[in-house]
């Protein structure tokens, strides 16, 4: 194995052979930061990073893409995986092993006595969310020899979407809090991140969402939420008249609501601050989120909108 190996690997690097170079992807996967990629996908992962010279470069990190996820569609892609594959508590082993409480666990372990290949065994460590991103990307490159032969999910969101689905069945991991990139998922082609602008009006229609819990007028009265006149540019879970704040969210007390601060709590509240009482999936669409703050701010806030995807100074710099 070894052996051939380090044929095909010299193979790739002296002439790019293309065929081959998948043999050897895992290899330099696990030699830390080079990124040489075969020239092409000898692989069915349809485009999966094959176009982003960089990488994952254009694909946002998976806990992003897990703060905006869908449980119900994760359910629905893992129509996918039953071919192989069951994930019920107490669910029998098929081609693949029953897959209850796998995220976190340690990888190609128990199982009732699975037999798993010696590529996925080498592989050790746990199943992060960032290691069953990579698996379900391109299984064989993640462990080249693995049995599971499945090509792999090429949409970043239809992986975080069944990865979501997957946590819900025994393991409820607490989501990594999403990190600052600029504009969330849109257009991240246009050289610049264009701002995503709010529309007050449109924000309050947008708001009728958030009615059953709260309301925004001045002196209005706290309910399952609390009050949130003034809110924009106030200090996160700050005095409401007395409303008993979740010690996750009082965790933020420090922070204010800027306005990526409550973008990314509209993106996922229980992301942004997990055990929260704010029992609300979130706004998926970057637009309703800023709409709905440009509406906020109107109620007593006291921002400067920019458009929350917007890049503040401290950008990376563009090409
Ligand atoms: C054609 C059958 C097949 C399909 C389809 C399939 N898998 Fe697998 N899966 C396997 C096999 C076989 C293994 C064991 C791999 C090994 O030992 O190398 C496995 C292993 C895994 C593991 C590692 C389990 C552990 O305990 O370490 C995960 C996670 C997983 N599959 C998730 C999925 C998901 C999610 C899908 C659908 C998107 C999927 N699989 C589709 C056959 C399949
Ligand atoms: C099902 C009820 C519910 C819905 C729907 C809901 N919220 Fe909340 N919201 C809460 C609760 C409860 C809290 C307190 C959270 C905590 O303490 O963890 C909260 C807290 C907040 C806060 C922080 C307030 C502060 O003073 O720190 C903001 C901002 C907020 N919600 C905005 C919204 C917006 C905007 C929507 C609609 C898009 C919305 N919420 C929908 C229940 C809800």
């Amino acid at each position: 194995m070894d052996d051939r190996f380090n044929t095909i690997a010299g193979w790739t690097l002296f002439g790019g052979i293309v065929a081959l170079g998948l043999s050897s992807l895992s290899s330099h996967y696990f030699e830390a930061d080079k990124h040489h990629r075969p020239e092409q996908m000898g692989y069915a992962i349809a485009g999966v990073e094959a176009e982003s010279g960089g990488g994952a470069a254009a694909v946002l990190p998976i806990a992003n893409r897990l703060a905006t996820g869908d449980l119900k569609k994760g359910e629905a892609i893992f129509a996918k995986c039953k071919a192989c594959h069951t994930v019920d508590q107490g669910g029998a082993n098929g081609i693949g092993p029953n897959l209850y409480a796998t995220v976190g666990e340690a990888i190609a372990t128990g199982k009732g006595g699975f037999a798993f290949s010696d590529a996925l065994k080498k592989v050790g460590g746990n199943w992060t969310f960032d290691q069953l991103d990579k698996w379900l990307t391109s299984p064989k490159a993640f462990a080249d020899g693995t049995k599971m032969t499945f090509a792999g999910l090429s949409d970043p969101q239809e992986r975080a979407d069944v990865i979501l689905y997957l946590n819900s069945q025994g393991s409820n991991v607490p989501l990594p809090a999403p990190e600052a990139v600029p504009a969330a998922g849109a257009a991240p082609a246009a050289g610049a991140a264009a701002p995503v602008v709010g529309d007050a009006a449109k924000g309050e229609k947008v708001f009728a969402k958030c009615k059953s819990c709260h309301n925004a007028d001045q002196g209005g009265a706290n309910g399952i939420g609390p009050n949130l006149y003034g809110v924009a540019g106030e200090g996160i879970a700050a005095d409401k008249g007395g409303f008993a704040f979740s010690d996750a969210l009082k965790a933020h007390s420090k922070d204010t609501w800027t306005e990526a601060n409550l973008d990314a709590w509209l993106t996922s509240p229980k992301a942004f601050a997990d055990g929260t009482k704010m029992t609300f999936a979130g706004l998926s669409s970057a637009q309703d989120r800023a709409d709905v703050i440009a509406y906020l701010n109107k109620q007593g806030g006291k921002l400067t909108l920019g458009g929350a995807a917007a890049a503040p100074a401290a950008a990376p710099a563009k090409k």
